[in-house]
């Protein structure tokens, strides 16, 4: 049983075996947290592992691999699991939540060729259970707009919203999804123009938001910067520095307030190198009254 977590260590599950869950998201449900990630071994593309305390981590499934299932949900949409060349895709940034009213656990991501970036799309997939397998229902360019690094956040009116890097990084645009998050509904903001942000992760505390995100430079890490509002839609505030100049050499993957309310940075600390031994770093997310966001660095970190 592990009482900490030494961050940027290698990190095994319940049977000792790597933990692949990359650019990843955790979701709480039944009384289980979900770890959803970016697995690039073998065929896989997406893996899923649970736990009780977020400590231990037990392998569930790849729910998105070469030969997942495939649906056609929208028109011209592109359902291809691999690319011209016979080759893998790339799956980038598995975000998942869950839909009350069809009961379904909907992934959103970052899908590209496998050859290079210039597909921008963002790819959604449908499952009946948490553990997957996840049906792929495609990839598109939202109103035709590049869509990079993504994430998901669901409002407390179970409003969902798809936030991505568009224009080739320039700008964070913020879409409101439709009622079965299985669409975008409006594109409801375009932030920080020009600044080339990406990595957004969202949470929201005391009814204010916070979105962090780094800045462009690949697989090498790079000042993380926040931003608040009083609403997902705006008026977001200019961007702050959050941790040190390489946000203690990580980038972020997702924010995840636990169920007894603590506020936790998950991130990935690349390996551009050999990517398959990336490693993740978690650290406390500290909320001030004032809005003001701090991170500070620690070897080991204990998840309540
Ligand atoms: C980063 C991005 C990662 C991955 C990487 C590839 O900027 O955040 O998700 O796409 O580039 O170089």
């Amino acid at each position: 049983m592990n009482e900490y977590l030494t961050n940027g260590s290698i990190w095994t599950d319940t049977e000792g075996n790597v933990i692949h869950a990359h650019g990843g998201h955790i979701i709480f449900h039944n009384g289980t947290y979900y770890w959803y990630g970016e697995n690039r071994t073998d065929n896989n593309y997406v893996s899923v592992y649970s736990s009780a305390d977020l400590m231990n981590w037990r392998f569930e499934n790849n729910v998105l691999t070469v030969s997942s299932k495939t649906a056609s949900h929208r028109i011209r949409t592109n359902t291809m699991l691999t690319n011209e060349q016979g080759g893998k895709i790339n799956i980038e940034r598995p975000k998942v939540i869950y839909n009350k009213k069809s009961s379904k656990f909907i992934m959103w991501m970052h899908v590209e060729n496998g050859v290079n970036y210039d597909l921008a799309a963002c790819g959604i997939a449908i499952s009946d259970t948490p553990t997957g397998n996840f049906t792929y229902l495609g990839c598109f360019n939202p109103y035709g707009y590049m869509s990079r690094d993504c994430t998901l956040f669901v409002d407390d009116d179970e409003t969902a919203y798809f936030i991505s890097s568009s224009r080739d990084n320039a700008d964070m645009h913020v879409y409101r999804l439709t009622d079965d998050y299985l669409n975008i509904d409006k594109l409801v903001n375009k932030l920080w123009q020009g600044e080339y942000r990406e990595a957004p992760a969202v949470v929201k505390k005391d009814g204010v938001y916070y979105m962090l995100s780094s800045y462009c430079t690949g697989w090498d890490p790079n000042q993380c910067k926040y931003a608040s509002a009083p609403s997902i839609v705006g008026k977001w505030s200019t961007l702050s520095c959050v941790g040190d100049s390489t946000t203690y050499r990580t980038q972020p993957a997702f924010i995840l307030q636990t169920e007894t309310g603590n506020i936790y940075y998950y991130s990935d600390r690349w390996n551009g190198d050999d990517y398959d031994d990336s490693r993740y770093v978690i650290l406390p997310l500290i909320i001030n009254d004032n809005n003001a966001v701090h991170l500070d660095y620690q070897d080991t970190i204990t998840i309540k």
